[in-house]
């Protein structure tokens, strides 16, 4: 896929100021990502949940440059306070991007970001904003250029962008389930944007994570930094194996409705990722004490009431519920009288699988 586009240049003594705004959500992966190689390329096929709650809105003010500068130009304002590190790091990208865009070097940007989950809850929230922000520049370039009318086609751009910006970030830009990375499960898979995944059982459609924040702090090791010792960890070839067989048989799982089956691979996957953390050179650890004690009830929960609770993990030590709507009474109960003690300053975020981005 080549998108570099010379093309998209506007004539600035026409060019109108205009305004584009996208609400996008976060995700949580089932079969991880762990470890990429070139551009932001995955090294298995991944699959996660489009959430609902946790979202990103960003909107984009577009304006011509007044004056020459080749530079990408741009304020940038999170929660209404102009917030210079994401500027940095929102300048980063888009000057990564002028070849894709070459108009976003004639432009003004003043971009406004809010998160609809509590700023400092240790929620990962580079994949709703990467995603937000490329949704944004998408609808740009349609406003400008009259260009991706087909909304495939503004999807899988979006996709792609977003996948410059944070890897995982690309699966949010469809709701209910997406898939992203090479697979002979799917033919329509890329490891340069996500697709869809269509064949979901009703059941998970519905479906429930609760996310308990175990802890609000910064993480010791970034994702960044954690892909990058897999580059040397001596257990990465036989991990990315098990990842895509994992991915088989999770793909069965979805299809059939098998929320067993679902739910061990779930968990097989969590606590894989974080052994690969415990496996790298240097090794580190992302799981808190709580974390360990809440799974802990997760198990002996599902082993005495045979309800199908099982748990996910990010890269931190925020544990994610898993279940079918029909036990959301029962998981409610369990979570206010046994696992909130866990949680920093009793929080916990209710989401469930969404149905992916919207303009706003
Ligand atoms: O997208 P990144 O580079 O922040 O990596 C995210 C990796 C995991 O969240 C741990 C797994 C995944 O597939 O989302």
């Amino acid at each position: 896929m080549d998108y570099r586009d010379l093309s998209l240049i506007v004539e600035s003594n026409k060019t109108k100021p205009g305004s584009v705004g996208w609400r996008s959500p976060s995700n949580l992966a089932i079969i991880k990502y762990w470890g990429k190689h070139g551009v932001q390329l995955p090294r298995n096929p991944s699959i996660s949940f489009t959430l609902e709650t946790a979202c990103t809105n960003t909107w984009i003010d577009y304006k011509p440059k007044s004056s020459i500068d080749p530079n990408v130009s741009l304020d940038f304002f999170f929660n209404d306070q102009s917030n210079e590190d994401f500027k940095a790091k929102v300048h980063k990208f888009l000057s990564g991007l002028t070849e894709i865009f070459p108009f976003l070097k004639q432009l003004h940007l003043t971009i406004r970001s809010t998160n609809s989950f509590p700023h400092s809850a240790g929620i990962a929230s580079s994949a709703s904003s990467m995603s937000a922000l490329a949704l944004c520049l998408c609808s740009m370039e349609k406003n400008l250029f009259g260009t991706l009318q087909k909304a495939s086609e503004f999807k899988q751009k979006a996709s792609y962008l977003a996948r410059l910006g944070s890897g995982s970030a690309c699966r949010s830009i469809y709701g209910g389930m997406a898939i992203w990375g090479v697979t002979s499960e799917v033919a329509s898979a890329s490891n340069e944007y996500a697709v869809p995944f269509t064949e979901l059982n009703e059941v998970f459609k519905t479906y429930h994570d609760d996310i308990l924040i175990i802890s609000k702090g910064e993480k010791s090791v970034s994702s960044r930094a954690g892909h990058e010792l897999m580059d040397s960890n001596i257990y990465a070839q036989n991990r990315y194996e098990q990842a895509r067989q994992r991915f088989r048989a999770l793909l069965s799982a979805l299809k059939t409705g098998d929320i067993e089956a679902f739910g061990k691979i779930a968990e097989a996957e969590a606590l894989a990722l974080h052994a690969l953390m415990l496996l790298s050179n240097p090794p580190f650890m992302l799981l808190k004490p709580n974390t360990v004690a809440a799974i802990e009830k997760v198990q002996q929960f599902r082993n005495d009431t045979r309800l199908p609770l099982y748990f996910s993990l990010d890269a931190g030590p925020n544990l994610h519920l898993l279940y079918p709507e029909n036990i959301q009474p029962d998981v409610k109960r369990f979570i206010d009288n046994e696992l909130i003690q866990f949680c920093e300053n009793k929080q916990y975020i209710q989401d469930k699988v969404g149905s992916g981005p919207i303009e706003l």
